[in-house]
């Protein structure tokens, strides 16, 4: 049996993960059982697929709880919670995440991603759930000039309606938090997660096809995409190539249980925080390309084409406040990214 998270009363804590059958949420489930706690996810399956709870399954032999929820139905959130009222945390993982998708369909995004937020944010200060995660992201930031980028970089103007959607979701929490006698949030800045399980059994699973880097990559080795495009080789840094931080989603993963035993050993009634999960390190596309090859032992076939609207040249974390808050960094590398996002690939 591992070892049990027990709250005061001695039951092992119960935690709610919206979006539990996406990339990241999925990943981290796996995490929070293997430390003992129990879960319950939501997820309505616009972005995953109900075979992803096999894979949690096979991985962990703990088949969670699971709800097909549309979080933006107020009725049917309020309803959920109605019947969970013994709740210790929440890690809330569900919203539409495709930049160029949200550039087109901006209502789209603000529709879901804001309002499954404040439906469930609702029901927080109903039941007095005392912890919340918040799955946000580096696009918060937007182009800075100043790297690597910490916590207390500027906030500029979002360059998409996605990113949009989490700056609005950041202010909600720090309203919130101001407001509430009883409220502890995190808000996880993602940097670019990356990478599968060690086992397979669980990956990306991009619908259609993918908008981003690395799963472009594992399709084409895989001969499902003809050849990769590398969007512009004329960004000012050394090959010319974007630079972004990579980050392992395992590492990911176990930061948020590391933000969940922060939030629920901290005395004090209300916090809120931001921090940025990265390795620290900057990768180009072409360093990419090349580690890619390198541990698949594959050529890949890629062609650079112009720019892509939106892009920035150079994004990677300060990961200091990671570490004191967290005390948590990433274990993993590149290479140890590339070769599991490659076997996931082949498990396909
Ligand atoms: C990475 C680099 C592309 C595809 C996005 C979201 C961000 C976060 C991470 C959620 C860029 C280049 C890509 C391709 C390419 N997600 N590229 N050919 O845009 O850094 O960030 O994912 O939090 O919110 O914005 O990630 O993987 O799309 O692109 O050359 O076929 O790879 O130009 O430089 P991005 P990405």
């Amino acid at each position: 049996m591992p070892f049990q998270s027990l709250t005061q009363s001695n039951t092992f804590m119960k935690i709610l993960v919206t979006g539990g059958l996406g990339y990241i949420g999925s990943h981290t489930v796996v995490e929070l059982q293997n430390k003992g706690y129990k879960v319950v996810i939501i997820d309505n399956l616009s972005n995953s697929r109900l075979f992803v709870l096999d894979g949690i399954e096979a991985i962990t032999n703990t088949k969670p709880e699971y709800h097909n929820i549309d979080l933006t139905n107020q009725e049917a959130v309020n309803q959920f919670f109605k019947t969970h009222q013994d709740l210790d945390g929440i890690i809330h993982f569900a919203a539409y995440k495709a930049v160029g998708e949200s550039i087109s369909q901006p209502l789209k995004y603000y529709q879901n991603n804001l309002f499954s937020l404040v439906n469930i944010l609702q029901n927080v200060k109903t039941y007095n759930i005392k912890n919340f995660i918040f799955s946000s992201s580096c696009t918060v930031y937007g182009e800075l000039k100043q790297l690597p980028i910490t916590e207390s970089s500027p906030k500029l103007k979002a360059k998409s309606p996605y990113g949009n959607t989490k700056q609005i979701g950041e202010d909600i929490l720090e309203d919130l938090y101001k407001s509430s006698k009883q409220f502890k949030a995190i808000a996880l800045r993602y940097f670019n997660p990356i990478g599968a399980h060690k086992s397979a059994k669980i990956g990306e699973l991009p619908l259609g096809v993918p908008q981003n880097l690395v799963p472009y990559i594992t399709q084409t080795a895989a001969g499902i995409r003809e050849q990769l495009q590398v969007f512009g080789d004329t960004y000012p840094t050394p090959d010319g190539t974007c630079i972004r931080d990579y980050i392992h989603v395992e590492d990911l993963a176990l930061a948020h249980v590391k933000s969940l035993e922060v939030l629920t050993k901290k005395e004090a009634a209300t916090f809120y925080d931001t921090v940025n999960l990265g390795t620290g390190t900057g990768s180009s596309i072409l360093e990419v390309i090349k580690t890619f090859e390198t541990v698949s032992g594959q050529i890949l076939n890629y062609k650079i084409v112009p720019k892509r609207q939106g892009d920035i040249s150079t994004a990677f974390a300060d990961t200091t406040k990671a570490k004191q808050v967290l005390d948590w960094e990433t274990k993993y590398t590149l290479a140890d990214a590339l070769l599991s996002s490659w076997n996931w690939q082949k498990s396909l």
